[in-house]
């Protein structure tokens, strides 16, 4: 409502007048019907980004303008029809059919934006340890950004940065060798190994294990070629067990880092941080880094065991400092959940006394605990097991639906539509916040969800298809008039600018938000705009609207991570 004032108060006395009419006529027609919108949404729509918001004004100016010409009139229809061809005249529906999969990147509010190279880090899941739910949201959002960012023209590295080493691989070995089956570890390496690791955990508790374990991990250290060799395989079979399924959620990675790469490098670290004066020993002889203003110790950060071994964050530095050098990239972006919020600010903190003024350009996306996901098997332990359920669940609200029989491959639509909905519920809200996990509610047919999303997509495709989408040239969009069709075209007008919003906070709810509200709109003009029955003038003008809706509508999915279905 602030911008709205704003708005009135910089337009001057012409456009206050042509306000108080506009809003004269919102009172007496009502504008959800005239817009399918409530009003603060069309105050919302008026004044979404500062960037563009001369945009908005001037469209708002030409729709009172529009308005104001026929005020004489009872229903002031004519004036919009003014507004709807003058908007679509304005190229709205020949540019999103003519721009495809570019549709809103190619807006002039992205013009000025340079061209950058972003490393981005997501997933790092644990060799041998549970792909737990914040794996997975890391696994979404970190796809999403990549997503976003690969459709705004910049260059993106995808890494996956494995928690591949550690005294748990000691332990592994030992149990590898106690409990361990090639064969098992060749078919299904994740459930083996964590099979393993959760056998050894329990033997753990005797010194002679422990001593073991603690050999193990001491020869990997000194690059023992036969204990690598056991450990490469671990990790080799791990991740082409990751790459099938990823694959699944439709995600990939450019480069398999981990931990262990960065075990000779954190020594250099550590020496670094030395001569540069920054390391302190305390009496127990770990190594620290002073974090205070003051110098007083009242914050600082462990790098070294008092064995002289590296932790975590020495691992994440000397990762840091390699990615620069290598990448030489304008950001680095690291998604994990808010628990490690800190781990990410000690880490920028040293980096920053090291002298690397690069750090400004890293950025911890962070995101909030989700309570409460279980499958029918009990606990989440892989991410197979969601990706399982989810699709399972799917398919059983599919069949009693009674629309699988028509389908031709109901298990992968299952996948795609179940997958929708899971990344929907998790983008609905802020990154930040928590949430408790909801099959039920995810899966809804109707209402805010992916499924929702997906229904519409398949839909829309299958009226193209009925019809024939043949390319659409001449399309006389006077045709439209109605208010139904008239929303859609003023929402897809707005694209650019949840992109450009998602861009600048890296949150996808701007554009979740978004497509559910076309998806609601489409849904509404599809009710009540038939195409079957109209004049062919009228049917291709429709059509072509409902065309260049599906497109966006998948265009905006496809960066979310979601496959559009053409059949459900
Ligand atoms: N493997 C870690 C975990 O599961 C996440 C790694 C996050 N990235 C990083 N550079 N520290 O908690």
């Amino acid at each position: 409502m602030r911008e709205f004032s704003g708005i009135l108060r910089g337009g001057g006395e012409a456009l206050s007048k042509a306000l108080l009419i506009f809003l004269v006529f919102v009172l007496r027609c009502g504008l959800s019907k005239v817009l399918d919108l409530p009003p603060e949404n069309l105050i919302k729509s008026i004044s979404a980004v500062p960037v563009s918001k001369k945009r908005r004004v001037a469209d708002f100016q030409l729709s009172i303008a529009s308005v104001t010409e026929d005020s004489s009139s009872d229903c002031l229809a004519p004036g919009l029809h003014l507004q709807a061809q003058k908007l679509a005249e304005r190229t709205v529906l020949q540019q999103v059919l003519k721009d495809g999969s570019e549709y809103g990147v190619k807006s002039e509010l992205f013009s000025t934006v340079p061209k950058q190279k972003a490393v981005i880090e997501f997933s790092s899941p644990n060799i041998a340890k549970k792909f737990h739910i914040g794996h997975l949201r890391s696994t979404i959002v970190g796809n999403f950004i990549a997503n976003l960012k690969v459709a705004l023209g910049h260059e993106v590295i995808r890494m996956n940065y494995l928690g591949d080493w550690g005294m748990q691989f000691g332990l592994l070995g030992v149990g590898f060798q106690l409990f361990g089956n090639k064969e098992k570890l060749k078919t299904s390496p994740l459930q083996h190994l964590f099979e393993v690791y959760v056998q050894i955990n329990k033997a753990a508790e005797d010194e002679n294990t422990k001593k073991l374990a603690k050999d193990f991990f001491r020869k990997l250290e000194e690059h023992d070629e036969q204990t690598l060799s056991l450990w490469k395989q671990f990790r080799d079979f791990s991740i082409d067990e990751y790459i099938r399924i990823y694959k699944r959620l439709g995600v990939h990675f450019d480069e398999y880092s981990g931990e262990s790469f960065y075990q000779e490098k954190s020594k250099e670290v550590l020496k670094m941080l030395e001569n540069k004066g920054l390391l302190q020993k305390t009496i127990k002889g770990t190594g620290i880094v002073d974090l205070s203003e003051k110098k007083d110790l009242s914050s600082f950060s462990t790098v070294m065991r008092s064995d002289g071994t590296s932790l975590y964050i020495t691992r994440d530095l000397a990762a840091a400092i390699d990615r620069m050098n290598k990448h030489n990239c304008d950001s680095m972006i690291y998604v994990t959940g808010k628990s490690q919020s800190n781990h990410f600010q000690h880490l920028f903190q040293i980096l920053k006394l090291m002298g690397y003024d690069w750090v400004e350009r890293c950025q911890h996306v962070s995101f909030g605990l989700v309570q409460g996901m279980k499958t029918r098997r009990g606990e989440v332990i892989f991410l197979e097991d969601v990706l399982n359920e989810v699709r399972s669940r799917m398919l059983q609200n599919m069949a009693s639906a009674k629309t699988t029989k028509e389908i031709e491959d109901p298990m992968e639509t299952a996948e795609k539509v179940g997958l929708a909905a899971l990344i929907i519920q998790d983008f609905q809200g802020l990154l930040s916040s928590d949430y408790q996990f909801s099959w039920d509610r995810a899966l809804q047919s109707r209402g805010d969800t992916g499924v929702f999303l997906q229904y519409t997509h398949a839909r829309l495709h299958s009226l193209e298809q009925m019809h024939g989408n043949e390319q659409l040239t001449h399309i006389n969009v006077a045709c439209l008039q109605e208010p139904d069709a008239i929303s859609v075209l003023q929402h897809l007008l707005r694209y650019d600018e949840v992109l450009y919003r998602s861009s600048q906070d890296l949150q996808p709810k701007h554009i979740v938000s978004y497509l559910l509200t076309l998806s609601h709109l489409a849904a509404v003009a599809h009710k009540t705009l038939p195409v079957k029955g109209s004049t062919p003038e009228l049917a291709q003008a429709r059509l072509c609207l409902f065309q260049a809706a599906r497109s966006v509508l998948a265009n905006g999915m496809k960066l979310l991570g979601i496959t559009p279905v053409t059949q459900m």
